[in-house]
């Protein structure tokens, strides 16, 4: 016999995942395209041909259920338009499915793709949100921000002297954004290492059709962070600081944020600020192995490492797709979409587009027009932490060199299991005399 939160939770994850999962894998397995590129762990491992596929069919391709685009143009036009919205987050159920989803998700247990996740607000209620959070993230604030991030970078690469071999994601590339985020979000040290466990155990609630077992691993670890961060808002409101969290509980009027407005943004910024910027470091290292004259010229050319930084969130971007509603009925690209159906928005596939980038498959720090990525997304939604993350990824990659010429990565390295987020669960290198990336996809 059930209790009534477990029954609670299997009826979220049918209507969220559940339904999907079974329409998706019987359409994968029949060979559609747009459902294998949600659910087959082996085009999870290597999307990029399976883009070049949709593109072949098409600008915006329909199955009967959901489309899809793996070009610039189109991918840059629907972020764009406001005859599309976030679809609340789960924008391929039909209205009716969405809004009784909403009604029972347990307000603990939200992930970043649940309302109210600025993520998955359209405006007005987004501007609302946004306007706040951004005040953290203006330019001037992240160049402030540069020499904290340089010495976290400092202090993570001494800890390491004397170690020639280590896993440069678990010992390098996952802390230094979490120490980053963890400063503008008042989090003390000792909390780091748990909300990382628990943000990497929850970064697959991005992912469509979970299966029920990956659902309630993630719901749980969804939990702990709720919990967790209410302990450390209450902390915040008797004794505020300088950070993000402390100025909006200090928002009044219509400006103030409802209890779970401030956690769902406040979680969001928290994942998303280490989720993705680790992959990012993760996938920069390992491209530059499998392209050693490109790393030497970087080294003799520091000043090359943002536009460098930019190539690898072209050629392998840490978040690889996103979805759309039409709000209204609209045409895109010729094709009809009807008011509330939706689209997938292949970033990584849009940027390999051989429209707007020359042969796309090459890894080129010089290349010039690398930042015209949708790595990023666009729109009202671009990516809040892009500068700080853009920070983060040439500090840390220019330190590691500096600091160890001559790594490599030595041993097998793995992927994380996850669709949207793309990067790496484990990357051995060493410092010393290293092998070289063993199988490597990832340098398509
Ligand atoms: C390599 C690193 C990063 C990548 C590739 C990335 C990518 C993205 C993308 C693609 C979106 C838009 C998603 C959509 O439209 O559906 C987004 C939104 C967002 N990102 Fe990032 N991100 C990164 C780092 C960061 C960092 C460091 C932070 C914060 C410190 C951050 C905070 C946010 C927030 C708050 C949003 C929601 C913006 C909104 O809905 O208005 N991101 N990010």
């Amino acid at each position: 016999m059930w209790s009534p939160d477990a029954a609670r939770s299997f009826v979220t994850w049918t209507l969220a995942h559940g339904i999907q999962r079974r329409l998706i894998l019987r359409s994968a397995r029949r060979g559609d395209l747009l459902s294998r590129l949600s659910i087959d762990p082996a085009v999870a491992a290597d999307p990029f041909p399976s883009y070049d596929l949709l593109r072949a069919q098409g600008p915006l391709v329909g199955n009967g259920f959901i489309h899809g685009t793996a070009t610039h143009a189109v991918g840059d036009e629907i972020l764009r338009s406001d005859a599309f919205g976030t679809g609340g987050g789960h924008a391929e159920l039909p209205g009716p499915l969405r809004r009784l989803h909403d009604r029972i998700a347990d307000p603990d247990a939200l992930g970043p793709v649940d309302p109210p996740s600025m993520l998955v607000v359209d405006p007005p209620h987004h501007t609302r949100l946004r306007k706040q959070v951004a005040r953290a993230f203006t330019a001037r604030r992240v160049g402030r921000m540069a020499d904290r991030v340089e010495s976290v970078a400092g202090s993570l690469l001494d800890a390491l002297e004397g170690d020639a071999d280590f896993d440069l994601v678990e010992r390098y590339a996952s802390l230094l954004p979490v120490a980053v985020i963890a400063d503008l979000l008042g989090v003390p040290e000792r909390d780091h290492r748990r909300l990382l466990e628990l943000g990497n155990q929850a970064a697959v609630t991005l992912d469509p059709a979970l299966t029920w077992r990956q659902y309630q691993r993630a719901e749980a670890a969804l939990r702990d962070m709720h919990r967790w961060f209410a302990d450390h808002v209450s902390r915040l409101a008797r004794d505020p600081g300088e950070d993000l969290l402390s100025q909006l509980l200090l928002l009044e009027g219509t400006d103030r944020l409802t209890r779970t407005e401030l956690h769902q943004v406040g979680l969001l910024v928290l994942g998303a600020g280490f989720e993705t910027t680790v992959n990012l470091i993760g996938n920069a290292v390992a491209l530059l192995d499998g392209h050693p004259d490109q790393l030497r010229w970087l080294q003799d050319n520091p000043d090359g490492w943002p536009n460098a930084v930019e190539e690898v969130l072209r050629h392998q971007s840490p978040v690889q797709m996103t979805m759309r509603a039409a709000l209204r009925d609209v045409e895109v690209a010729g094709v009809h979409l009807a008011q509330g159906e939706a689209a997938l928005v292949f970033l990584g596939g849009a940027n390999r587009d051989p429209d707007v980038f020359s042969d796309p498959e090459r890894f080129d720090v010089t290349r010039t027009n690398a930042a015209d990525h949708l790595g990023f997304a666009a729109g009202v939604h671009f990516c809040l932490g892009a500068s700080l993350a853009r920070l983060e990824a040439a500090v840390a990659l220019r330190t590691l060199y500096e600091r160890h010429p001559g790594l490599r990565i030595a041993g097998r390295t793995e992927r994380r299991g996850t669709r949207v987020l793309r990067g790496f669960e484990r990357l051995p290198v060493s410092t010393s005399a290293g092998t070289g990336m063993q199988e490597s996809p990832v340098n398509r």
